[in-house]
């Protein structure tokens, strides 16, 4: 049994607040204009006094940036512009020494076209074993200048690009994104390799990227224009995501991670219908999985209630603990997306984010104060329930969507290829903000990569230190949280339909969803993220009061 893990026990992370860094926007320690490990090591003692249990890394691997990193050059490398093994191992201890644990983003169902596998693939011939490890196949018509199928990639047109010699590779995302082969053993051992080489180095948990993609049915090669979930199916036999198959890639997973003591952990990012979630998150498969339906909602008690009753039904039965997540470097940060009118209205769930970027973005004409208060509001909901929360880098701040990025300083290669129908993530990228003023806001000595927005000089770490801000609401909840809740007893309570109220361990929640104030519970009020007056709690505000 291999203990390089930070000793606890093995279900520590059932509750975790896990804080999610995006590498290249968090602290550039050399002054190059990308966030490194470096900048993530100076930053340590900020990440203690959030009180968070462990922090996720996005994509640090070398990577040509085709999509942020998710296009991996090397499984078991570095960046160099972003560090070196030897600071990795010294994040770790130093996390660790924090009692902070670490989890890494792990992409197996693509690498990039710069990973030595597929330059290989590209110099071998058709039907070559260096081209089985990914997914080559004949083009259609007499001299085979069509695509073998009709494939949408994610991020726009093609999902099918072709090779000098005549032959296509699949991929679900950009060009740059060969899709790997996972019936190749080759591509199995490759990842239980780099799970191990992971784990070897201290590392507590895994994220892992598109997790329900990995097996696909390619006889016959199926055609899709489109990814919305409505046309996946939900039995397990869709031809290319949730195939039952990929649970027995897992199980070959868990294996790795119960030669070490405590065992990683790992969270699925699969966009698959709710019901087809559990075994994602089963113990013998990955651990976890993340559920996004607070994510895709709208604003309204109804839906939240129902959202958070279903998914604890649904971990109860796995024996796992549910997940929850408002904020990620994908969507339209939540201060900004809970001020959208009718976000979340429509069934199509993340065509509202799409639709109102396109068409709103440079005249948003928001509410963001209102967006702000229930984005608080939110997270406060959040952090009281059973399961563990993901909360992303910047939204302890109140951070807005950055949403006047320049057409010509836009990386995401969404926006690029998604013919004026998809959003650019990349307002949810933008370098953090340190310091009210000088380089970069504190980001670093150098510029920083994306530009960030004059209003960044109000909000930052250093305004927020002091005083009744959003960043020192965050520490007293995780703080709160902690000392409070010990088990996972839940009661939904009745205040009426504008509000979700619930109560745990001693302590109610109570969240309001509509305009008036609302009577509180008779109790202590711990915390708020509103101003209460006369007993009753603004509309858009959450608060804990403790009826012990
Ligand atoms: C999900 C990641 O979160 C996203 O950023 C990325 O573009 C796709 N997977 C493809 O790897």
């Amino acid at each position: 049994m291999k203990t390089n893990q930070l000793p606890g026990p093995a279900n520590w992370w059932r509750d975790a607040v896990v804080y999610q860094i995006y590498p290249r926007s968090f602290a550039d320690g050399n002054g190059d204009g990308i966030g490194d490990l470096k900048g993530i090591l100076s930053r340590v003692d900020y990440l203690a006094s959030l009180g968070i249990d462990a922090v996720w890394l996005s994509p640090f691997f070398p990577s040509q940036l085709a999509d942020g990193g998710y296009d991996v050059d090397d499984y078991q490398a570095i960046d160099e512009r972003i560090g070196t093994l030897e600071e990795f191992d010294e994040l770790v201890s130093k996390l660790h020494e924090n009692q902070i644990r670490v989890f890494v983003d792990i992409v197996p169902n693509h690498s990039s076209n710069r990973h030595a596998w597929f330059k290989e693939a590209l110099e071998a011939a058709p039907g070559s074993p260096a081209r089985d490890r990914y997914i080559f196949r004949d083009g259609k018509g007499p001299d085979g200048s069509q695509p073998p199928s009709k494939l949408a990639s994610h991020f726009g047109p093609e999902g099918w690009t072709q090779v000098p010699d005549g032959q296509w590779y699949m991929h679900l995302f950009t060009k740059e994104q060969p899709d790997f082969n996972w019936d190749n053993e080759e591509v199995h051992q490759y990842f239980l390799d780099t799970l191990r080489f992971w784990s070897d180095r201290g590392v507590d948990g895994f994220r892992i990227d598109v997790a329900h993609g990995l097996k696909k049915n390619l006889e016959p090669l199926p055609d899709r224009d489109s990814y919305a979930l409505s046309v996946m199916k939900d039995d397990g036999t869709d031809p290319i995501f949730d195939r039952d198959e990929v649970h027995e890639v897992y199980a070959a997973w868990r294996e790795v991670f119960n030669e070490y003591d405590p065992p990683p952990v790992a969270v699925a990012e699969a966009w698959v219908h709710p019901n087809r979630r559990p075994p994602y998150a089963s113990a013998n498969g990955l651990g976890q999985a993340f559920n996004f339906d607070l994510l895709a909602s709208k604003w309204d008690a109804d839906s939240f209630r129902k959202i958070i009753t279903d998914n604890l039904e649904m971990s109860a039965e796995t024996g796992s603990s549910s997940t929850w997540v408002m904020s990620n470097h994908d969507v339209i940060r939540h201060a900004t997306r809970l001020a959208i009118p009718g976000y979340g209205e429509s069934a199509d769930g993340f065509g509202d984010e799409h639709r109102w970027y396109v068409e709103n973005r440079l005249n948003p004409n928001l509410d963001l104060d209102l967006g702000l208060a229930r984005a608080k509001a939110a997270t406060l909901l959040i952090l009281a329930l059973p399961g563990s929360t993901y909360i992303y880098q910047g939204e302890e701040l109140g951070l807005h969507e950055v949403l006047d990025i320049p057409g010509e300083s836009m990386q995401d290669p969404q926006w690029f290829r998604g013919e004026g129908k998809l959003k650019s993530r990349d307002g949810c990228r933008v370098p953090l903000p340190w310091t009210s003023a000088g380089s970069s806001y504190g980001f670093g000595k150098g510029g920083a990569h994306l530009p960030q927005p004059s209003w960044f000089a109000q909000v930052n770490v250093e305004s927020q230190e002091a005083g009744d801000s959003t960043l020192n609401l965050y520490r007293e909840a995780i703080k709160l949280r902690k000392a409070s809740f010990s088990t996972d007893s839940f009661k939904w309570l009745n205040l009426g339909p504008n509000a979700t109220a619930f109560e745990r361990d001693g302590i109610v929640c109570v969240t309001n969803f509509g305009k008036e104030g609302l009577e509180l519970p008779s109790g202590k009020v711990l915390l708020s993220s509103g101003a209460i007056s006369g007993g009753k709690l603004p509309g858009n505000a959450t608060a804990w009061v403790s009826t012990l």
